[in-house]
């Protein structure tokens, strides 16, 4: 992938998480999922005052663009941190993302981690669900 869309989607990701809704925990999260046809579909955390209902935000994304009739992705970026400031630490994505990543996404699919548009680290699906139950383990 190019050094110019890993930052466009680093910046769109930052950018994402100015929309999260998090007056419970207060951790800001925002994503931005590259398209396959090289759109960029956002997402951010929705809490719920019923904690259960909270969404994180690579399932909005993923579920943005499933919705919009997207199925096929290249990478997705992910920015975390506490609300109204710049990120502290990289945010992984949590159990439930990686396995929903591993429903539309192989092995190789990059996840960029963000701190700013220039401080990333970078994993692969499968460095981060290695062994993954997937649709392929179905039939
Ligand atoms: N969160 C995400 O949006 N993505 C993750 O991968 C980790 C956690 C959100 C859920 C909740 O709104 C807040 O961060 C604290 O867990």
């Amino acid at each position: 992938m190019e050094e110019e869309i890993k930052r466009a989607l680093a910046s769109a990701a930052l950018e994402a998480r100015k929309q999260a809704y998090c007056p419970y925990s207060h951790f800001a999260v925002g994503t931005a999922l590259l398209t396959a046809d090289g759109d960029i579909v956002t997402g951010c955390n929705v809490e719920c005052a019923s904690y259960g209902g909270t969404n994180c935000a690579e399932r909005t994304a993923i579920f943005r663009a499933i919705a919009a009739g997207t199925r096929n992705f290249s990478a997705l970026a992910i920015a975390g941190g506490v609300e109204g400031v710049e990120p502290e630490a990289f945010c992984p994505p949590c159990g439930i993302c990686r396995q929903v990543l591993a429903e539309f996404c192989g092995e190789d699919f990059p996840i960029l981690l963000v701190k700013s548009e220039r401080e990333r680290q970078e994993y692969t699906l499968g460095q981060l669900l290695p062994a993954a139950f997937g649709p392929g383990v179905m039939g």
